[in-house]
């Protein structure tokens, strides 16, 4: 494969974010701009908050075709956009802006996209899991919010655990609000189900999905030991944590035979949309995306 072109009519992008140097974005967009042959760009942008529409407006006057967004920046770029799409708007943020020839900005919410994506990139039947029992999702944060909206666009009912019962009870309220919005009173809903006992719920739940840091290297539980003895032979679980790659809630799930789906999937589908818009290709997630993407996670 070629090495990156750059010249003087390259396509620029980058995404933004405070701190933004762990992000494997660049690694990504680069190699998939490399692997196209495309004239083009992408590098990482740490901004302050303050500092946002300064730089969102900069970006505009020097070319670039939009940016990706990240922590802590996802609610002033919905606020900054001039157009966002459904998933964004209930999700009432967003993580990738394009810029319009005309200056508008469009922002989309990708992070349902790409869990979705990765769970149909693994062979699950979405329309098969909407026919069965509902999802259980661990914690409420702004992740659990995007993958509890995606997957009641997929009719599938969605229950919420998280150790801090008041977050999980306003998650769904919420969500079921905006959804109901969007969607009128049709379809699946939100239930709310308690974190002590999210084990026993198992034998009802047609798909497993952890999106709290637990089992993260270097989070609050490496270690975590998530108990799946209750589990159907035909859940699938899913953990959006990426690092390590087999999560303890992943290999528990091995063990006892289930479907596993582990959480790169999602990061590098939910980049897809931001690389079309920008570079005007279809970037592919394949192995040897995947190989790129690790040995960057592990240099
Ligand atoms: P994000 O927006 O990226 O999803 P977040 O808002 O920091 O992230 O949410 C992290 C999730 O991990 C929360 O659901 C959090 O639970 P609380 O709402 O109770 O804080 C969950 N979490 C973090 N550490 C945890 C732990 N040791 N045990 C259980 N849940 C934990």
């Amino acid at each position: 494969m070629n090495g990156p072109r750059i010249t003087g009519k390259a396509r620029l992008a980058g995404v933004i974010g405070q701190p933004v140097s762990h992000s494997l974005s660049p690694v990504l967009h680069n190699y998939w701009l490399a692997r196209h042959g495309i004239d083009g760009a992408y590098v990482p942008l740490c901004v302050a908050p303050e500092a946002f529409d300064t730089a969102i407006r900069g970006l505009q006057a020097a070319g670039f075709r939009g940016a990706n967004v990240t922590i802590p920046h996802k609610e002033a770029a919905f606020a900054i956009a001039d157009e966002v799409n459904p998933m964004a708007r209930i999700a009432g943020s967003v993580n990738t802006l394009v810029f319009r020839e005309d200056g508008t900005i469009q922002g989309t919410s990708t992070d349902g996209f790409g869990y979705i994506a990765s769970l149909q990139a693994e062979g699950v039947v979405l329309p098969a899991l909407a026919a069965r029992e509902p999802a259980l999702l661990l914690g409420a944060g702004g992740a659990a919010r995007s993958i509890a909206v995606s997957l009641l666009e997929q009719g599938i009912a969605v229950r919420l655990a998280n150790r801090t019962a008041a977050r999980a009870a306003e998650l769904a309220a919420s969500i079921t609000a905006a959804w109901t919005k969007h969607a009128g009173q049709s379809g699946a809903g939100v239930s709310v189900c308690s974190w002590d006992s999210w084990e026993e719920e198992l034998r009802d739940i047609s798909l497993l999905v952890n999106t709290t840091s637990l089992g993260m290297a270097g989070g609050p539980n490496p270690a975590w030991k998530p108990d799946l003895s209750r589990a159907g032979s035909d859940l699938v679980v899913s953990d959006i944590v990426y690092v390590p790659r087999e999560t303890p809630l992943l290999r528990s799930a091995a063990a006892h035979g289930l479907r596993t789906v582990g959480g790169l999937g999602m990061l590098l589908h939910q980049a897809r949309p931001g690389f079309r818009a920008w570079f005007g290709a279809d970037a592919e997630v394949d192995e040897a995306t995947v190989r790129h993407v690790l040995a960057a996670l592990h240099r």
